[in-house]
């Protein structure tokens, strides 16, 4: 498969794309958005695949929608465009999605870098909403993603002055997993994806969705819910597996089953 706007690899176990509008900063149009979602949704599907890596380039991760797409559009062509339906799908993705940052990560760019689990950051990546600027405000989540990172009162911050930080202070709000020259970014989030590929699939896959379950519920539900995955482990192959070989001191093979 070719795809226009991105660049895709598969390494053993884990999956690597690239967004690749480099001249305009990988500006977030639809059709860029749209290979997106497919790629994702496949690797999704593939029981090869058990850990994706989303990256840009070395001067942006990407620097939000695409101005020029959205400059002429109405209201009601905002909302029968349904353009963030194809966030909504990338938030479904069941398998782990690690952001490797270096250059802006801005508006939708600092939202999709929110809706990967984890964010690998390059010491030059700068973080920020700066939709303000432009009359208006984050629509992919930001407002919401962005919050629960860094709290209300670093976020009310950001979202209101369009203000971008760096990643060492992106690190120091917690909005980033970790910092590494810009040239160790992408191979930090490889080293760490093919950690997660090692483990025990459906356990990675109950682990995303109980940790993401403490975003949208009540401390009891999410409690409920993690206990409900912890005794579902129980009827894995997996888990016999990963008990077994501990006990027998030598290293788990995970089938995903
Ligand atoms: N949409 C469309 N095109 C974009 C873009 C976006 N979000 N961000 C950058 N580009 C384009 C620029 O128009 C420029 O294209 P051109 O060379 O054809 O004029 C190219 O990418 C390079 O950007 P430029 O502004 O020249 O680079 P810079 O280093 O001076 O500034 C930024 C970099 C990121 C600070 C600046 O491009 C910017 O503020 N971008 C918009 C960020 C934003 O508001 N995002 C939220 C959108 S809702």
């Amino acid at each position: 498969m070719t795809w226009q706007h991105l660049v895709v690899t598969r390494e053993e176990a884990i999956a690597v794309v690239q967004l690749n509008r480099p001249d305009v900063l990988n500006a977030l149009n639809r059709a860029l958005m749209d290979e997106l979602v497919t790629v994702l949704e496949d690797f999704d599907r593939d029981e090869e695949i058990r850990c994706i890596v989303l990256t840009g380039s070395a001067r942006a991760f990407a620097a939000g929608a695409d101005i020029r797409e959205f400059a002429d559009a109405s209201a009601v062509d905002m909302l029968q465009g349904y353009r963030f339906q194809q966030w909504e799908h990338i938030r479904k993705v069941t398998k782990p999605l690690i952001a490797a940052v270096t250059g802006f990560a801005l508006g939708g760019g600092n939202e999709l870098a929110m809706l990967c689990d984890m964010i690998i950051a390059g010491e030059s990546a700068r973080f920020g909403q700066p939709e303000i600027n432009l009359g208006l405000i984050p629509g992919a989540g930001g407002t919401q993603r962005l919050t629960r990172a860094v709290g209300k009162y670093r976020a009310m911050e950001l979202i209101l002055t369009g203000r971008h930080v760096t990643a060492r202070e992106a690190e120091a709000m917690g909005l980033v997993t970790r910092v590494v020259p810009d040239e160790m970014a992408l191979q930090e989030a490889k080293a760490l994806a093919k950690e997660i590929a090692a483990r025990a699939p459906v356990a990675i896959r109950l682990a995303k969705e109980a940790v993401l379950k403490a975003f949208d519920t009540t401390l009891e539900g999410g409690l409920d819910y993690e206990r409900k995955c912890f005794y579902l482990l129980f009827a894995t192959e997996d888990k016999e597996e990963g008990v077994r070989a501990f006990l027998a001191r030598r290293p788990a093979q995970f089938r995903g089953r």
